[in-house]
């Protein structure tokens, strides 16, 4: 048989633990087989639905789960979500005979990293699982290690976030599916407005590859990602705090890796390493946000599953218009609420032209109401706040100007609406929280 894509030394030794869920017990037999002729694979269990796969996987702990998609009971997509917030040491690898790429976009938004077409090639299946085995190598320390030094359970990562600080938490996700379109000049506004008395933020540059906010905000830091990322499983809030960067108007930011080869080894060793950190440091903010790059990669994807608040950036090309309707598509296949998305139209004209239409136009396309729309300005005016290492919401003190006027609305609309959310469910949760929202509103 094939023995494609093994390397001699490292395969010779290991064992990789493989559970297949898969409802049709002729597949498992078939993919077992398969996996038999490899001496380092080991399938240690099956299961036939999503339920029992997410059972056995809570007991086996394998390094890597091959599951179907259309299944009874508790489909793949959902059995992959719960497992790789629960076992997050476990790869999961999704395998249909779907082969629509909506499907594929909803298999990593539910947390699966790698999608397999039926019937499956071998050489690709083994390839596959042995990639995503090396890619899932620090999970694994990690988890070992939290199961040692809490000797009990392991730490279930969804919980992380439950223990600690005392702030709201909001994350903010300014995103796009299109380069150019404003994401980092309005992560850096929103995050300097969003600093109000009293009031924790942070603003982080998950845009690994190419980050632009430490030449916005012109600052360099040695503490970036990088550094965070290699204490990632034990990164104390407080410490965090004390080390990021802080901008001159005391706007704390951490800063993305200094340059793509970095990044590259960054994304290797944590592929989910932004929203790690979010993670365990969210409590100490009342609003994260965070600037990204413009594709669905395992870095963001977790990113817009924890967001509190997607900003959706959008410009009035027709491709720009084209692309926020893919993504408000995937974010509904996804199951996420219309109001997590906040839809902002940048570099907006206010009379359409031959080619780019008005805003009304664009809303009633996109179907949905914009919840911001910010003109088109002399890139003059940006570029100066650029030089200057200012947000372009603070560089004039002609607060009705053009940008600036439009940026500080759509901040304080986000801060009146997360803080209010935040007030009232801390509320039905009996554990009030002390959100700045109290301070402002109550005195
Ligand atoms: N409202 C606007 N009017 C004019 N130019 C803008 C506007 N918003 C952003 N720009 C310009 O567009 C370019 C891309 O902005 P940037 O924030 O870097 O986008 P992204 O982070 O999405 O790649 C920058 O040169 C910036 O000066
Ligand atoms: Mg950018």
């Amino acid at each position: 048989m094939s023995g494609a894509g093994k390397t001699p030394d490292s395969s010779a030794k290991r064992e990789i633990r493989i559970v297949l869920v898969d409802d049709i017990a002729e597949t498992r037999e078939a993919v077992k087989k398969i996996l038999g002729f490899e001496p380092d694979f080991k399938v240690v269990g099956t299961a036939s639905n999503g339920r029992e796969g997410i059972e056995i996987v809570k007991e086996l702990e394998p390094d890597i789960v091959i599951m179907d998609i259309n299944m009874p009971d508790m489909d793949g997509l959902e059995a992959a979500k719960r497992i790789t917030t629960a076992i997050y040491k476990t790869g999961v690898i999704m395998m249909s005979v779907q082969n629509d790429p909506d499907y594929i976009q909803k298999a990593m938004l539910a947390g699966a990293r790698f999608f397999l077409e039926k019937p499956v090639n071998m050489d690709k299946l083994y390839s596959t699982i042995r990639s995503v085995y090396e890619q899932y190598a620090g999970f694994r320390i990690q988890w070992e290690q939290a199961k040692q030094g809490i000797g009990r359970t392991p730490i279930d990562v969804s919980e992380i976030s439950k223990t600690g600080g005392d702030r709201a938490g909001n994350v903010i996700v300014v995103f796009s599916g299109q380069g150019g379109s404003g994401k980092t000049t309005i992560a850096t506004s929103l995050a300097s407005g969003l600093m109000k008395e009293g009031i924790k933020s942070l603003l982080i540059d998950a845009s690994l590859e190419f980050g632009d906010c430490g030449a916005f905000l012109n600052l360099k830091s040695q503490n970036t990602l990088v550094e965070i990322s290699s204490k990632v499983n034990d990164l104390d809030a407080e410490y965090f705090d004390n080390i990021v960067m802080t901008h001159n108007s005391g706007l704390k930011v951490l800063l993305a890796p200094s340059n793509p080869n970095i990044a590259a080894e960054v994304r290797e060793r944590v592929p989910d390493v932004v929203a790690q950190i979010i993670r365990q440091v969210r409590d100490y903010y009342d609003f994260i946000v965070v600037d990204t790059s413009n594709t669905l990669d395992p870095n963001t994807i977790p990113l817009l599953e924890m967001a509190t608040k997607i900003v959706l950036v959008t410009t009035p090309t027709l491709h720009g218009i084209k692309n926020a309707r893919l993504m408000l598509n995937v974010f509904d296949s996804a199951g996420y609420e219309q109001s997590k998305t906040a839809i902002v139209l940048n570099k907006a004209v206010e009379k359409a032209t031959k080619v780019l239409p008005a805003p009304d136009k664009i809303a009633a396309y996109l179907k949905r109401p914009l919840s911001g729309v910010i003109p088109v300005v002399d890139e003059n005016i940006i570029l100066m706040a650029i030089n200057s290492g200012v947000p372009v919401i603070a560089s004039d003190r002609n607060t009705s100007r053009a940008p600036i006027a439009q940026l500080i609305k759509l901040s304080d609309q986000l801060f009146n609406e997360l803080m209010g959310i935040n007030a009232v469910s801390s509320i039905t949760e009996g554990t009030p929280k002390k959100s700045g929202f109290f301070g402002l509103f109550n005195s």
